[in-house]
């Protein structure tokens, strides 16, 4: 760091862009099993928001995990790595006004920290809650089966940990509540703080 100069207190004020966009900037940090249902209600809830005029960006595990983190595969430290540079990315994007959903499974309590602490009070936590048992009967993606056959290993619930989130911003239950249902009420809270 010692070469490094950095120009943060030069860059034109993000108050600028919040305004020229007539929102606040935040991260809705989407947490939870696989099959859970993080991505469709991401996906339907970036939709309703774009329809509101808001501009949005959706950060989900699955798509990084093709381009800028393709280097990583599901070990405790590249977990930790994945998420970190995805934290890292999304506080650019809050820092510019953007309205950010992170869409990825965040599975322990230090992980979620370490992007809570690199993001700052932006940081908004969705916790889609699921039983994992209902997962594994949708497997929407077949991995759950896999995961059993010990075809893939690390696999999160099933020989990997998912630690619940403590104090989530906002819970929503799907196994009990329809999507669109789930959508809504994390619209409903998340309004107020994104409004200028
Ligand atoms: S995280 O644990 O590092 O937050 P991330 O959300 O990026 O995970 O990626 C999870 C996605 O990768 C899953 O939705 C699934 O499609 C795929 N995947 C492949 N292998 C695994 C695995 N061992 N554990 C969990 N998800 C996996």
């Amino acid at each position: 760091m010692e070469n490094i100069h950095p120009i943060f207190d030069q860059v034109l004020a993000r108050t600028s862009k919040e305004a020229m966009l007539h929102q606040k900037g935040i991260v809705l940090w989407f947490v939870g099993l696989s099959g859970s249902g993080k991505s469709t209600i991401a996906k339907a809830l970036e939709r309703d928001l774009h329809q509101a005029g808001k501009l949005t960006m959706l950060l989900d595990g699955d798509n990084l995990r093709t381009g800028i983190n393709n280097n990583l595969g599901f070990s405790e430290a590249d977990r930790k790595e994945n998420i970190r540079r995805a934290a890292e990315v999304a506080k650019l994007f809050a820092d510019n006004g953007i309205i950010t959903i992170c869409s990825l499974i965040s599975p322990t309590e230090e992980i979620r920290n370490m992007a809570k602490e690199i993001i700052g009070k932006d940081y908004f936590e969705v916790f889609i809650n699921c039983p994992l048992e209902i997962c594994e009967q949708r497997d929407v993606k077949g991995l759950y089966q896999k995961a059993r056959k010990g075809e893939i290993k690390n696999f999160t619930g099933i020989d990997s940990p998912f630690e619940h989130p403590v104090h989530p911003s906002i819970e929503v239950r799907t196994d009990l509540t329809s999507l669109d249902e789930c959508k809504d009420n994390i619209l409903r809270a998340v309004t107020p703080l994104i409004t200028q």
